[in-house]
């Protein structure tokens, strides 16, 4: 049937169908694989053969800017020009390899934005003009993370690019994110659309920080439709390789003021289709299940049209505790998840409100600024070890305007307690006293690190309102928006001298129910875990590249 003809009640029904399926539960986990089968494991790296390759510059970690000073108004670097080695920090600070791990004869790369399984679903596009020394002609490129550069899918004409980028500042950019989703599919079954949304809003995250680096803005363009971003991309060329689903599409803009964004004209968009594409994708496992992921996902297109969001005020912060000497680039390379945390760092009180106070969208927020929409998503915090606060259960609420629904939904809460030493713009509250470590572990599918940790969270996300509002295709946008705050938590984490974990695995309504949550008001859609790692002293870590 025609989606159109579809009321909005039945256009909505397959996402809450799908979501109650892929609920992990006690009884039994969402329907996966069950093993894995080694045989069809997915290639972690997708090359169009044929497509011309750009090398990029692996550019030395620099000690400016500090990371605490890209949070600061007015610390921010000044602009840098946009040229083949800024583009090349763009993504080497985003989406690049961070290191080669070793164990015996095998080898495995990791990445500086994080991914579930460390599978990388995520491909990321950059869309550009001429660029001093990296393109003389207008381009769309694949981001080639094993190789740190760019293949030419195709060129285009410079009036295209006019028309494209007309109204934005001079030197904009775009960068575009696709997902293969079978890359998680592969371990996970029907689960693995959420992961692979997780993992965008990562890389989006991961980009947003890169982009401060060098005194630039990411913002979302969110009015072209999904089909526009496929032609865009390239990604709907016809192939016999694993398909890409495009996600999103940013605007990389040279400049630190907000910015009026211009639409992109749907002519100039439509006209992509019509480009000499080069190059063919990698074929990734010789054979597949399909999970009916691709088929839920088209369902969550985006028709183009621009979108009226919801004004979002949040009080201005007067919490600025003394910045830390840490670069961003290198906390940007170091992070890591941490496979194991050793049950017994505390973390002071201070960093901890710090790093809650950072997951706030007040106006001009890294990564946040990037998000046309009001923060919909509050965490539901176990502290286990943070000094000079209570062990129990913690709710911040990111956005203000939400505590009345959410007070009405969390019916197992006691009453809501200001924590001792609580910055007043941090609106953080006290919902039980208790030992949650059990309760943690239990509930994140068993995980020690849920527990052994100085504190683990759930993200809740505003639901069926938001859904409603807009439709299906914002369920995937609550996703990303969890991957950016467990994005900036890595990087919180490495800067308190500790570690963090993204915690995919856990049973979602279990967590409803220690919170009294009885609708789809709010729904629980990834956990975190923050707290003193422990190394895995038998692997060898080896340079991301020569
Ligand atoms: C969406 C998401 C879900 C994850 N879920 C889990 C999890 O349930 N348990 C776990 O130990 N690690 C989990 N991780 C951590 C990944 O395994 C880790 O990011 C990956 O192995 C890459 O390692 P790195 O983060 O050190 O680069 C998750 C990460 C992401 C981004």
């Amino acid at each position: 049937m025609n989606q159109r003809n579809l009321t909005p009640s039945a256009l909505l029904q397959p996402v809450f169908d799908y979501h109650e399926a892929t609920k992990h539960r006690f009884e039994a986990f969402a329907s996966g694989p069950g093993f894995l089968d080694w045989a069809t494991q997915p290639d972690p790296f997708r090359r169009y053969a044929g497509a011309p390759l750009i090398r990029l510059k692996t550019v030395a970690v620099t000690d400016e800017p500090r990371y605490d000073a890209i949070f600061t108004p007015g610390s921010l670097p000044p602009a840098a020009p946009v040229n083949h080695h800024t583009i090349s920090q763009l993504f080497y600070d985003s989406l690049a390899l961070s290191a080669w791990k070793r164990l015996g004869e095998t080898r495995w790369a990791l990445r500086v934005n994080a991914s579930s399984g460390n599978l990388h679903p995520t491909e990321g596009y950059l869309v550009c003009g001429p660029v001093t020394g990296l393109c003389e002609r207008p381009m769309v490129c694949h981001y080639a993370a094993k190789e740190h550069g760019l293949e030419v899918r195709a060129e285009f004409d410079p009036e295209l690019w006019n028309t494209l980028c007309a109204g934005f500042p001079a030197g904009t950019l775009f960068v575009g994110l696709a997902s293969i989703h079978w890359r998680e599919a592969w371990k996970y079954g029907q689960r693995a659309y959420r992961y692979c949304m997780h993992d965008a809003g990562h890389a989006l995250g991961a980009l947003a920080f890169a982009a401060a680096g060098l005194g630039w803005r990411m913002r979302l363009l969110d009015e072209p439709g999904t089909d526009e971003l496929a032609l865009l991309l390239g990604t709907s060329q016809p192939h016999e390789a694993e398909p890409e689903e495009p996600d999103l599409l940013l605007a990389c803009v040279p400049v630190q003021q907000a910015i009026k964004q211009p639409e992109l004209p749907a002519a100039a968009l439509q006209a992509f289709e019509s480009l000499d594409w080069q190059g063919s994708p990698n074929r990734l496992s010789p054979s597949h299940l399909d999970w009916g992921i691709e088929a839920f996902a088209a369902r969550l297109r985006k028709p183009r049209g621009v979108i009226e969001y919801q004004p979002f005020t949040h009080p201005p912060q007067s919490f600025s505790p003394p910045p830390r000497p840490p670069a961003l680039r290198r906390l940007i390379r170091q992070r890591r998840s941490a496979v194991a945390m050793d049950g017994e760092t505390s973390l002071p009180r201070d960093d901890f409100y710090r790093m809650l106070a950072r997951t706030l969208a007040v106006p001009g927020s890294v990564p946040f600024d990037a998000l046309p929409w009001k923060s919909r998503l509050h965490l539901a915090l176990l502290v286990h070890r943070v000094d000079d606060l209570p062990p129990g259960l913690y709710l911040l609420v990111r956005d203000p305007a939400q505590t009345a629904a959410l007070r009405q939904a969390l019916t197992q809460a006691g009453p809501w307690r200001r924590p001792p030493g609580c910055p007043e713009s941090l609106p953080l509250y006290c919902l039980m006293e208790a030992d949650a470590r059990a309760a943690a572990r239990q509930i994140s599918c068993q995980q020690d690190i849920a527990s052994d940790g100085c504190f683990s969270l759930a993200m809740l996300a505003g639901f069926s309102g938001p859904l409603e509002c807009y439709g299906p295709w914002f369920y995937p946008r609550l996703y990303w928006e969890a991957g950016m705050i467990g994005q900036l938590l890595y990087l919180e984490a490495e800067a308190a001298g500790i570690r963090s974990t993204g915690i995919g695995c856990f049973f979602d309504d279990p967590m409803h129910e220690v919170l009294g949550i009885e609708d789809r008001t709010f729904q629980d859609l990834y956990h975190f875990t923050v707290g003193g790692p422990v190394e895995d002293t038998r692997l060898t870590t080896l340079p991301a590249y020569e």
